[in-house]
């Protein structure tokens, strides 16, 4: 059913890694802040009614003045947003509870470049499972760390595997889960991870994609760049930003 997603853009983090002056979602990438990218592709999926992009109340003038003005959102889609809090899983918290859909997509802003192919194959996942999660293999060697720094065992990569996002879930799970975490106290690195440790939820997995990098560091800002300007991913945005 159209409009059935909601979609959460988690941007109130400050970019400490990646440095520089501006807050790490309202940094240009080939000319367009960061944050513009995932919100137009979930503007775009026909069973996306909601955004809610989760900024720091001092983003504000940023988000009204740089991104809300270039978005192009179809009638069907409904444009909220939160202020964020300290550490990830607050922002998140704060924006699953603006939503009203029935399903969300919690996302980084910090992941331009997810296609409508992959959140299509979560959607379509996590309406049968509850929840679903793009993940990719292990490529490198795995090994437990002591705490002195040396190694401890070799971890078999085979068992594991890195998870991107947008991760999708039915709301009223997701909003549980992330409730009970803040009554705990406790904190995770994603929102499957507080699933899989505060329910008897277990995510389906669905593969991710190469190019939906996560941009941490400023060597990663110039691969992103780079990768547009030669042109390798088709990036969707409206003319007007061309
Ligand atoms: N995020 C958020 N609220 C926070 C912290 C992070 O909404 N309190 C968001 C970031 O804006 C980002 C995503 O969570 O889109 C993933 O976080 P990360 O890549 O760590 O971004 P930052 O926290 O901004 O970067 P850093 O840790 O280098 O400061
Ligand atoms: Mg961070």
């Amino acid at each position: 059913m159209p409009g059935e997603l909601g979609a959460v853009v988690l941007a109130a983090g400050r970019g400490e890694r990646l440095g520089g002056a501006v807050p790490k979602a309202f940094v240009p990438l080939g000319g367009r802040p960061l944050l513009l990218y995932s919100l137009e592709t979930f503007a775009r999926c026909p069973w996306v009614g909601e955004l809610i992009a989760v900024i720091s109340p001092e983003d504000e003038e940023l988000f009204r003045s740089r991104v809300e003005p270039h978005l192009h959102l179809p009638e069907r889609v409904e444009l909220k947003v939160a202020h964020g809090g300290e550490h990830r899983q607050d922002s998140a918290l704060l924006g699953v509870r603006l939503s009203r859909s029935r399903w969300v997509a919690v996302h980084d802003a910090a992941r331009p470049f997810f296609s409508q192919d992959l959140l299509k194959a979560l959607w379509e996942t996590a309406r049968e499972h509850r929840a679903a999660v793009p993940v990719l293999p292990v490529r490198e060697s795995l090994h437990e760390l002591g705490e002195d720094g040396s190694l401890r065992r070799p971890v078999d990569r085979e068992r594991v595997c890195t998870a991107q996002t947008p991760q999708v879930f039915e709301r009223e799970l997701l909003w549980r889960v992330l409730e009970e975490a803040r009554r705990r106290g406790e904190r995770f690195t994603d929102e499957t991870g507080a699933v899989l440790a505060l329910s008897d939820c277990r995510p389906r997995t669905v593969s991710g994609e190469e190019p939906n990098l996560k941009i941490t560091t400023p060597w990663d800002l110039q691969a992103a760049e780079a990768w547009l300007r030669a042109g390798l991913l088709e990036v969707d945005l409206p003319s007007s930003h061309r």
